[in-house]
């Protein structure tokens, strides 16, 4: 079992279109997938209540009231949707849990001042630990203004950037659904599965 762990303390920053994107692009490569829910307000499986059983499978499981995080080994790959807010002895525990950490991060001045302590507070667990943790730059154009505010930003910490994703109602057209960029009619959604190559490269390597 390997774990993807998919946070920002910042609300609406992207984290749940991530992980069930993320979660559809393994069940769509046959894996057996566990989305795990750690927001008491359980979009991740709300998000799964309207999967079309005839779409590979993503199984949910709600672990927002566990002190300590106990993932489901059985699975190939665990992706883990945390809450907003999330900081402090539990997210220290979480990372150990883990093997890579993304971060969904719009480049507006209030996301990047909003995010600017959790990543000072994982960037001290880097190093003791053995996950790896990857921004991606959500609801941008790498070519922007923004993606260079962005990266100037970025360069305080030393966290890659893995993927930009581009700004669409794509995802709000496929969450709606209970599916995922990955589902069929899948050519609908080229560009942002172009997009979404760099990050799945990322999450995969050993
Ligand atoms: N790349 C995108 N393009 C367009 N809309 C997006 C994109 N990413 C996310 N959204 C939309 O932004 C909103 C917030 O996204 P999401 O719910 O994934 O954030 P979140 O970090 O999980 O929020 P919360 O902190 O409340 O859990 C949703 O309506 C989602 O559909
Ligand atoms: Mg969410």
């Amino acid at each position: 079992m390997r774990a993807v762990l998919v946070a920002n303390p910042k609300g609406g920053a992207g984290k749940t279109t991530l992980a069930t994107n993320l979660s559809g692009y393994f069940a769509n490569q046959g894996k057996s997938v566990t989305l795990c829910d750690l927001d008491r307000q359980q979009s991740a499986l709300r998000w799964m209540a309207f999967r079309d059983p005839a779409l590979p499978p993503v199984t949910g499981y709600y672990a927002g009231n566990q002190i300590v995080l106990n993932l489901p080994k059985e699975s190939d790959w665990v992706v883990v949707d945390a809450p907003a807010g999330l900081q402090g002895y539990k997210l220290s525990d979480y990372l150990r849990a883990v093997d890579r950490v993304l971060v969904p991060l719009v480049p507006s001045v209030f996301d990047m001042a909003a995010t600017e302590d959790f990543l000072n507070s994982i960037r001290g667990e880097i190093r003791s630990n053995r996950m790896k943790v990857g921004i991606v730059a959500m609801r941008v154009d790498p070519r922007t203004k923004a993606a260079g505010m962005l990266e100037e930003f970025l360069r305080h910490f030393d966290i890659p950037i893995v993927s930009y994703l581009r700004n669409t109602q794509n995802y709000v057209n496929v969450a709606a659904a209970g599916a995922t960029v990955f589902d069929p009619p899948r050519a609908r959604h080229r560009r942002d599965l172009e997009q979404w190559d760099a990050l799945v490269k990322w999450v995969e390597c050993a």
